[in-house]
């Protein structure tokens, strides 16, 4: 049995890009595995938040994991600021880490075009806090989309340096990238990727957008002018997202859908394509409604506390260890 981990910023509604590149697979990794997701909130404020959203963001998020299918008998959910040795173990990591590397990775170079004044010290020390949430559980495998692969590399050589630095303690972990759906791009520009942040609301789809939205969503997503529903990443980049999500909701191949519409314009497909992505959500929405209110979020979310921590702190306490932090305690006479 493998030790999984994944996190997510409570920083707006989730997007599809977020439940087809990462979320979904959550949900079949933990029949085998021993699974933690976490609500990732002190990552979220490494930009500024409004501490009212933030806090129904943070609940939003724990109802959607659930929504989704992560089931609590099986995975332990959790917020992030609720066991206390990530950033504990994250300052440790800071103080391997080199700024040079930190001022390398394209997040923190994307997030700070305003200037190094305009940005927090904490997006640059952003990985690693994330390379904390990984290594406390001694996770093999950490499943996320394709963005956050250059964050896992630090995270791996973050390890490696403090297993030879002080003592051989951490787990190396791998990455998982899922195949198709790594990288599921804006509906309004897709040489670019689907993000919560973007202000044009158009060019994402929310977890929780109704039908109606969605189909005016897609419906009004960039293509190209040929009409041919195929898969060219390079030429025909929106035509070929929307072929990855269509795959993805339908359990379909790319192929078998090229030649499903080979004689079809894009009108047809983009309305099949708006109804598989309805109906993929529709069901993860209806059981949101229930969990957003119910007393159950908050019990879970209490466990999953309790759980996470117990794990973290016995890792801590042997990183702590590792670097000579602490007191040697006197035996008593
Ligand atoms: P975040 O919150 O930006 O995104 C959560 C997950 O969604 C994936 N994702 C996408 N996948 C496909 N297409 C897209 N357009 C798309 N947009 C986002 C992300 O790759 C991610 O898997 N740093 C992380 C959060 C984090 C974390 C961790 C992840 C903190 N600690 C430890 C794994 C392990 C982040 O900002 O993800």
């Amino acid at each position: 049995m493998s030790t999984i981990f994944s996190g997510i910023q409570p920083s707006g509604t989730l997007t599809l890009g977020n439940y087809l590149g990462a979320m979904k697979h959550f949900v079949d990794l933990q029949e085998e595995d021993n699974c933690y997701f976490c609500i990732v909130d002190e990552h979220a404020i490494t930009v500024p938040q409004d501490r009212l959203k933030l806090r129904e963001n943070i609940r939003s998020l724990a109802a959607l994991y659930l929504a989704s299918g992560i089931d609590p008998d099986k995975s332990t959910l959790f917020i992030q600021s609720e066991v206390s040795a990530h950033t504990q173990l994250g300052w440790m990591l800071q103080c391997v880490s080199y700024i040079g590397e930190l001022e390398r990775m394209t997040q923190f170079k994307d997030k700070s075009t305003v200037g190094k004044e305009g940005v927090s010290a904490g997006l640059l020390t952003y990985p690693p806090l994330m390379a904390s949430d990984i290594l406390l559980y001694q996770t093999d495998i950490v499943p996320v989309g394709e963005d956050q692969k250059q964050h896992l590399e630090l995270t791996r050589n973050l390890a490696q340096r403090f297993n030879s630095k002080f003592n051989d303690i951490f787990t190396v972990p791998e990455v998982s990238i899922p195949k198709v759906g790594a990288r599921i791009m804006s509906l309004q520009d897709p040489t670019k990727k689907m993000s919560k942040s973007d202000e044009n609301q158009k060019s994402f789809i929310s977890m929780l957008d109704d039908e109606k939205k969605i189909i005016k969503k897609i419906k009004s997503a960039v293509t190209d002018s040929d009409g041919i529903v195929k898969y060219d990443k390079e030429n025909k980049p929106g035509v070929a997202n929307l072929l990855t999500i269509y795959s993805i909701c339908t359990g379909k191949s790319i192929p078998s859908l090229e030649e499903e519409y080979k004689n079809k314009g894009y009108g047809d497909f983009k309305q099949d394509v708006a109804e598989a992505v309805v109906k993929t959500l529709k069901p993860i929405q209806e059981r949101y409604e229930e969990l957003i209110h119910s007393d159950q979020l908050d019990e879970i979310l209490d466990k999953g506390a309790e759980k996470a921590s117990f794990t973290a702190n016995k890792m801590l306490q042997k990183a702590k260890k590792a670097m000579g932090l602490g007191r040697v305690k006197k035996k008593r006479k």
